[in-house]
């Protein structure tokens, strides 16, 4: 069997599997005015750090979204053990089978690079009410790569483009976002609050190939430190 990046993230169970984690989306949820009244989407729930910390500080309605068995899996396992009274749903942000204008505020979190990304923002733009807010945390290409090494990063981590953040504007506004607001990723991560330490929830029998592919992670993480950056885009 060959395993994908994806399956690592499963098979390992990353929580929190997006940069700044549980820190940045915290963040992000603070200023954003969360009510009881706001219905949320977490498109590409993971394993559900994210829903859990909303379940558990806003009493608001809540739809986790996945299309990854295992992530689903130990999402609900998650929200199990918490007793949180959640669920996470199998779904395709390609293809959501919600109605139209269903949600306030949908988060996506290292979601949408991984995605047919025009079809992705349209159906997200469809679900949300009018007026309501994407906020979602992507990867983008800070300086042109020469092409093999383009290839080899979207290869190894299965994204379907590279993109840098004046192409993430301009897909965002021809999905219908007439306001979109960057904000760089300079975010400094506490790395002494046990809160952000990383969270793993890792599968029995974990074959050395998902290590190797890790190893390969890390070294690209390292090597294109510079060129891969990140960015909180809220759209509305
Ligand atoms: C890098 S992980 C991030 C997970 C989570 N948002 C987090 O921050 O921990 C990307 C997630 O997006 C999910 N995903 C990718 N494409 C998707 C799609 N078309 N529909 C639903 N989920 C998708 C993957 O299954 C995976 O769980």
């Amino acid at each position: 069997m060959i395993y994908t990046y994806m399956d690592f993230l499963a098979s390992f169970g990353v929580g929190g599997a997006h940069p700044g984690g549980l820190q940045l989306t915290k963040h992000i949820l603070s200023t954003e005015n969360v009510d009881a009244t706001k219905h949320i989407l977490d498109a590409g729930c993971g394993t559900g750090q994210t829903a859990s910390f909303i379940a558990e500080n806003y009493a608001c309605p809540l739809t986790a979204i996945d299309k990854n068995n295992l992530m689903l899996e130990k999402a609900n396992k998650r929200f199990s053990s918490l007793s949180l009274p959640i669920r996470a749903e199998y779904a395709d942000i390609e293809q959501l089978q919600f109605d139209d204008e269903s949600f306030d505020l949908v988060l996506s979190e290292s979601v949408l690079a991984f995605t047919t990304i025009p079809v992705a923002l349209n159906e997200l733009k469809r679900v949300l009410k009018p007026g309501g807010t994407l906020i979602a945390v992507e990867i983008v290409l800070e300086q042109q790569l020469p092409e093999s090494e383009w290839r080899a990063i979207t290869e190894f981590y299965g994204f379907t483009q590279l993109l840098t953040d004046s192409s993430w504007d301009n897909l965002l506004k021809q999905a219908g976002f007439r306001q979109i607001i960057i904000e760089p990723f300079n975010y400094e991560i506490d790395k002494d609050n046990v809160e952000n330490a990383p969270d793993f929830s890792p599968s029995d029998n974990i074959d050395d190939q998902l290590i190797k592919i890790l190893d390969n992670h890390q070294h690209l993480s390292k090597k294109y430190k510079n060129i891969l950056g990140f960015r909180v885009f809220r759209c509305s």
